[in-house]
């Protein structure tokens, strides 16, 4: 295929992913299936970069690859895998480590916020290695791009770095990739606080639609969202964030545009708003939540998937491995 490779991973999370992830990535990886060559991977080895429970990781890993099923990835058209599955990330990981200095994983800013996050004691070496990682997820795929969210984009500067570093020393072997800040994402922010964003971490069981959630509890997560004082349905993320996230949401499960839904809600108050929104959302999670189950069912049919999905992305990868170690003197 001449068709551009991307690689993009999505960590498993226990429970469910939420309507940020689904609307800021995932459902960008659906349509890219369409236009690339795309290679999707659930990564659990950055999972266990914090502690994890055995039988959680392994039942996060089924649901997180169930819900990208679900989402709309159909592994004829991508390749969708477990990173784990893959023996040669961890290998390339180890060579990519003896590539980056020091100094320069230690200035990756989301290391510095996670580890703030963990504290020194929950500080693992790997967490602060997982930009490498990373880094050799990428490469090991010849990805031509990244799609990734704005706050990873320090990492693929960091996987340009390296790859280049390679390349210069041993002679090309790495494709260097670009990133691809996904264009038309919608970032949601927190329903109960909308100055942050909706986040796994960070909201509050009431400020985060889980797209796992029951559809009558999604749709009163909406219908209690915090909302301004005033009356005029606008979007204006300054003065009225709550109102906006709303609309931004509407927006993208409908592809309704944001001025189209002002005039549609002109003159009203924002109750209408929400018992609308409160409705879609519920008719969004309801199907999603059953083709979710139908996968989680029949997980030996998941496996199968899976393993053909690892089977695919071997193909690419061990060559490339190959090529490394020989390169290296192994
Ligand atoms: P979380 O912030 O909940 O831990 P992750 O960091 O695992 O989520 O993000 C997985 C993907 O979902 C990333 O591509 C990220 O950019 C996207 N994402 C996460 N939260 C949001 C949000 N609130 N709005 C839009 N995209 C989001
Ligand atoms: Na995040």
């Amino acid at each position: 295929t001449d068709r551009p490779r991307v690689l993009s991973g999505i960590q498993p999370t226990s429970g469910s992913f939420h309507l940020g992830n689904y609307l800021g990535a995932v459902r960008q990886w659906v349509a890219l299936q369409e236009t690339h060559d795309a290679f999707y991977a659930v990564v659990d080895l950055h999972a266990i970069t914090v502690p994890q429970d055995p039988e959680g990781l392994r039942a996060s890993t089924r649901l997180a690859a169930a819900q990208l099923l679900a989402a709309g990835l159909d592994p004829e058209r991508c390749t969708l895998f477990v990173q784990s599955h893959v023996p040669e990330h961890a290998q390339l990981a180890w060579v990519m480590n003896c590539m980056t200095q020091f100094g320069e994983a230690g200035r990756m800013t989301q290391f510095k916020d996670k580890s703030a996050k963990q504290g020194a004691e929950g500080t693992t070496v790997g967490l602060f290695t997982y930009p490498v990682l990373q880094v050799a997820d990428i490469l090991l795929y010849h990805a031509d791009q990244v799609p990734v969210g704005e706050d990873q984009r320090q990492h693929i500067e960091l996987t340009r770095d390296v790859a280049e570093r390679f390349n210069g020393r041993y002679g090309r072997t790495f494709t260097v990739p670009a990133a691809y800040i996904l264009k038309d994402t919608a970032k949601i922010y927190d329903l109960q606080d909308p100055s942050i964003k909706m986040s796994k971490s960070a909201s509050s069981p009431k400020g985060i639609v889980n797209l796992m959630d029951e559809p009558r509890a999604a749709a009163k997560k909406i219908k209690s969202a915090v909302t301004d004082t005033g009356t005029v349905v606008r979007f204006d993320p300054a003065a009225k964030p709550g109102v906006s996230n709303l609309l931004t949401i509407y927006a993208a499960l409908t592809g309704l545009t944001i001025p189209e839904l002002e005039q549609k809600f002109a003159g009203q108050l924002y109750g209408p708003l929400k018992t609308e929104l409160a409705e879609i959302v519920a008719d969004w999670v309801a199907p999603f939540r059953e083709r979710v189950q139908g996968y989680l069912d029949d997980p030996a049919a998941l496996d199968a998937v899976l393993a053909r999905g690892a089977d695919k992305a071997r193909e690419v990868a061990a060559p490339l491995l190959a090529e490394v170690y020989d390169k290296i003197g192994f």
